[in-house]
């Protein structure tokens, strides 16, 4: 595991928005871009809009979450529509855990299917985070699981067991008290402590009819940017 600085950190946010204009260097005029989700990605568009205002940077945009996009809309970022053919030079996007080996855990927003749509459309996936995301080992954070509403009752019977603690997402300000994706399906947050075989759990779950998608993303990312204090490290796969 590639070592941090060890100085005392700044606060989370602090991390967050360091990261997010580290990452600004990876941005060239003509890229089409793919925008995560979440507070640290929120810092990103917010500093790509003042870069796109101040016509410092012509580029084109899809984001992974209507939060995103109505960031990105109000920033004036030139905004694609998902269509055939479209690629993307970068997407720029948070994580919730990610190891040395650039394997990560993601969807704590609730974004994780737009999110590994985007990625799979991206030539380069750069991660942004602050320190508390980088760990040994996935898991600490429980697996965000996107899942259609009919299937989940069997979805957390599969979920333990395969050794995870399901736990149905909430949201208090939605009728039924459940949260809801873009795509108007739930989340399941899954306690496994420690993933010790990623892999393999990334192949179990994808075979339970009914889990849309799960927050494991392995082997995809290119980089991340790592902020601890006012320290940027890159970690590279
Ligand atoms: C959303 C995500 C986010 O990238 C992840 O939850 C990190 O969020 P934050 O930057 O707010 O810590 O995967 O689905």
């Amino acid at each position: 595991m590639a070592a941090l600085p060890s100085e005392t950190p700044t606060n989370q946010e602090d991390e967050k928005r360091h990261a997010a204009a580290t990452a600004l260097r990876w941005v060239r005029s003509g890229m089409v871009l793919g925008l995560g989700s979440g507070s640290t990605s929120a810092h990103f568009i917010t500093l790509l809009g003042e870069k796109v205002q101040a016509g410092e940077l012509q580029i084109q945009a899809t984001a992974t979450s209507q939060a995103s996009e109505a960031l990105a809309r109000q920033l004036g970022i030139p905004l694609l529509e998902p269509r055939r053919g479209l690629r993307f030079d970068l997407t720029v996007d948070g994580a919730d855990e990610l190891d040395a080996q650039l394997q990560l855990m993601k969807g704590g927003g609730g974004a994780l299917l737009r999110e590994k749509v985007l990625k799979t459309a991206s030539d380069y996936l750069l991660i942004i985070a602050d320190s508390s995301k980088y760990v040994a080992q996935l898991g600490r954070f429980p697996l965000p699981l996107e899942v259609v509403p009919f299937a989940l009752p069997w979805v957390l019977d599969a979920v333990e067991k395969l050794g995870g603690a399901p736990v149905v997402r909430p949201n208090q300000s939605q009728p039924d008290g459940l949260y809801r994706s873009d795509q108007g399906n739930l989340l399941v947050d899954c306690h496994f402590k420690v993933i010790s075989e990623p892999e393999q759990l990334a192949l179990q779950l994808q075979a339970v009819p009914g889990i849309v998608e799960h927050g494991l993303f392995l082997g995809m990312a290119q980089a991340a940017v790592v902020a601890r204090g006012e320290q940027a490290v890159v970690v590279r796969a």
